[in-house]
């Protein structure tokens, strides 16, 4: 069971194998999570820095969660991103804590690439906590995992993703994971926010939300990225939710045991129906975050092997 690379940068360069062999890894910690003695030694001895140039609640908190818990020396970084200058500054902070030997680095970054570029600089391993509107693997691997348990397969699903696209990086990790693993992809959101050149990633497209969620065996919200976004992309967010916005009559299209994803945070009323997002038979948005530990710790895990495989 391992990773071919040294760093988790994207779920791009990822083989299928891997990703399978990271998800069998994050059950046996799904199971380790839901006892009362949580605590490995498997990182004992590292450090982990969690550096996040950009507001996170749920992803810090779950990198952090998962390194104390395979026991290593997790160092929290909170970066005001107004400070930040890109390139040279970047670079600059990334020399100054290779100098502290780091083991392991959590980066979020509000420029997509500047992870990339920070992984060149550094010895250490670096993952990939969100890049601007590029990667945001672990994510992925989260909701791969939800998904595999939820429908006992990760392969053959109709998936339909659904809103801001065009600024998402969790949609585009998905969109390369799923599309590995030979799924159906189905992007819905209004033109105004589905990439251009969408239709080259293998996936359908449409802007109607009862013809993209028909049939459909996973539904994926997305929350509007106005902090991407340099204008109006929408109307309003009333007239947002009439059209895209997950509510019981457009979930009625998709089959009859689909389950509804976000990976957080939800803007209730404009994306999705809070009703939707509450209803335990419906919705695993709370299972993604218990995934998101677990899947965070078997990336760490298996990254870590490497290093001791090049150090000795
Ligand atoms: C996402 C992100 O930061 O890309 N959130 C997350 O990591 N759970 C999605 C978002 O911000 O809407």
């Amino acid at each position: 069971m391992s990773l071919r690379g040294r760093h988790l940068l994207g779920i791009e360069p990822l083989l299928p194998d891997e990703i399978v062999a990271l998800l069998d890894l994050a059950e046996e910690y799904v199971s380790l999570n839901r006892q009362p003695q949580k605590h490995r030694e498997t990182l004992a001895g590292l450090t982990q820095i969690n550096m996040f140039f950009e507001n996170s609640t749920r992803t810090q908190a779950s990198f952090e969660l998962a390194g104390k818990r395979l026991g290593a020396d997790v160092m929290n970084m909170a970066v005001e991103a107004s400070s930040v200058k890109k390139g040279e500054t970047l670079i600059d902070t990334a020399m100054a804590l290779n100098a502290m030997h780091p083991d392991l680095l959590v980066v979020r970054h509000p420029h997509s690439g500047a992870v990339d570029l920070l992984a060149q600089k550094v010895a250490c391993a670096v993952l990939n906590a969100g890049d601007g509107r590029h990667e945001h693997p672990t994510q992925a691997l989260l909701d791969a995992l939800t998904i595999r348990r939820a429908k006992k397969r990760l392969h053959r699903l109709t998936i339909a993703i659904c809103g801001d696209i065009a600024h998402s990086r969790v949609a585009r990790s998905n969109i390369l994971l799923l599309g590995k693993m030979e799924n159906r992809v189905r992007l819905v959101g209004p033109p105004t926010l589905i990439p251009a050149g969408a239709a080259e990633l293998g996936v359908e497209v449409t802007h109607d939300m009862e013809a993209g969620l028909a049939g459909a065996d996973v539904v994926m919200m997305l929350r509007l990225q106005r902090e991407r976004m340099d204008g109006g992309f929408v109307p309003s967010e009333r007239e947002y939710f009439h059209r895209y916005g997950l509510d019981a009559a457009k979930l009625a299209r998709a089959r009859d045991d689909a389950i509804v994803m976000h990976p957080g945070p939800m803007n209730r009323g404009v994306e999705i129906d809070g009703t939707i997002a509450d209803d335990i038979n419906r919705s695993v948005i709370q299972e993604q975050v218990e995934m998101g530990v677990a899947v965070r710790m078997a990336a760490m895990d298996l990254l870590a092997r490497n290093l001791e495989t090049q150090t000795g």
